[in-house]
């Protein structure tokens, strides 16, 4: 381990090149700044790539969720199904429809929720019907739709997907957005493809697609070029510079994928002897978002510091619903609501993982490992 000519290994790069630079200063030099050409070119190129047929990009995730929780008419008093280990956007989105959450537990190792604890949960609650469940695909894993979209159904529950982190996802041999209500996604720095903020619907309803341009646009009606204001509606456009960042970006994102694939195998086998962490279920279909271990209790944070001495950057993963603030004061939650999401908050820790990393990156930032625990002498 050569350590003092190591230099810093981030926990997440954009990989953008010249000719996506490029791309945004045309669009700057055209003056055609807001939704656009550039927005329908990467729009197009959304759909295409994930096969769902229509893909209506936003200003960000968070907007996404919002949008597609009024679109499907979720409103105040209603209970919306959320798993407990997530980023707080996908629950502070129903919140601000007036609507209100329950918590499902996730399962330890692919971290999200299973087609039977969703079942467990709406079977339970029969008296007080979900309006709908938002099923979140953390770090890219799959949820196994296909049963989850027949219980959903079965229950006459709406589902969202939170595909936040899950471009090039595939649950049972499809992309988020095949076998629900809609699927949101986000270009923010932290997920595989960037264009600074912004986001994404994918829905294969044309009415929702209707329903969700309208509304990212003021509510604005065009009619054979008569515009009326419809609808109560929001801004949250894309603008077509951050759309212009996006596209070389989508075209290489198989590359991309398969990249991250090669390295996370790295991990897992250089990762497998250790007895002081516990290394997340893989499976074929999973994006690799992000790659999180899960450390032994109170040792995240000190192990954090010794990788960053040692020139890696490494972060928690998610939070646990039920361990925050506002969650807490509102539901009364505890760290015993949902126990696997406040282990996988407390004790989860990202580490780096994105195609500009060699495997030798990934062997460093495990012997480094190795090393902080103790282990492998
Ligand atoms: C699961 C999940 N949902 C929603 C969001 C919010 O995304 P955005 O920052 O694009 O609003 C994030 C962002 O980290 C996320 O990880």
């Amino acid at each position: 381990m050569v350590q003092g000519t190591q230099s810093l290994i981030r926990l997440a790069s954009p990989d953008l090149h010249d000719e996506d630079l490029e791309r945004v200063l045309n669009v700057l030099k055209s003056g055609e700044l807001v939704q656009g050409k550039a927005v329908e070119e990467f729009e197009n190129l959304l759909s295409g790539f994930t096969q769902i047929p229509h893909a209506i990009a936003v200003s960000s995730c968070t907007a996404a969720l919002h949008l597609a929780l009024i679109s499907l008419e979720i409103g105040v008093g209603d209970r919306v199904l959320v798993p407990a280990f997530t980023y707080p956007a996908t629950a502070n989105a129903v919140e601000r429809c007036g609507a209100n959450i329950e918590l499902c537990d996730v399962d330890p190792l692919s971290y999200v929720v299973t087609p039977e604890s969703i079942e467990q949960y709406l079977k339970s609650n029969i008296q007080n019907q979900f309006k709908a469940l938002i099923v979140v695909h953390e770090f890219g894993f799959p949820a196994d739709m296909k049963a989850i979209s027949e219980i959903a159904k079965r229950y006459g529950v709406l589902l969202i997907e939170d595909a936040a982190c899950a471009l090039g996802t595939s649950a049972n041999g499809h992309h988020p957005g095949f076998y629900s209500d809609a699927a949101c996604l986000s270009f923010h720095p932290r997920k595989a493809i960037t264009t600074g903020e912004g986001g994404a619907l994918l829905t294969s309803s044309s009415k929702l697609m209707e329903k969700f341009k309208q509304l990212r646009n003021h509510g604005i009606n065009n009619h054979n070029g008569v515009f009326d204001f419809v609808e109560a509606g929001l801004n949250y456009r894309l603008t077509n510079f951050q759309a212009a960042l996006g596209i070389g970006q989508l075209n290489r994102f198989q590359r991309e994928l398969d990249a991250r694939k090669k390295l996370a195998a790295i991990y897992m086998e250089e990762l497998k002897s250790l007895t002081q962490i516990r290394l997340p279920k893989l499976s074929p279909g999973h994006s690799l978002q992000s790659f999180m271990i899960t450390t032994q209790p109170g040792q995240r944070d000190d192990i954090k510091r010794s990788l960053a001495n040692l020139q890696v950057e490494s972060n928690l993963g998610a939070q646990a619903l039920n361990c925050l603030t506002y969650y807490q004061n509102k539901y009364q939650f505890t760290r015993e609501t949902c126990p696997n999401a406040s282990t996988l908050f407390t004790a989860g820790l990202v580490l780096p993982l994105y195609g500009k990393l060699t495997p030798d990156n990934i062997r460093y930032i495990c012997e480094c490992l190795t090393k902080i625990l103790g282990e492998g002498q």
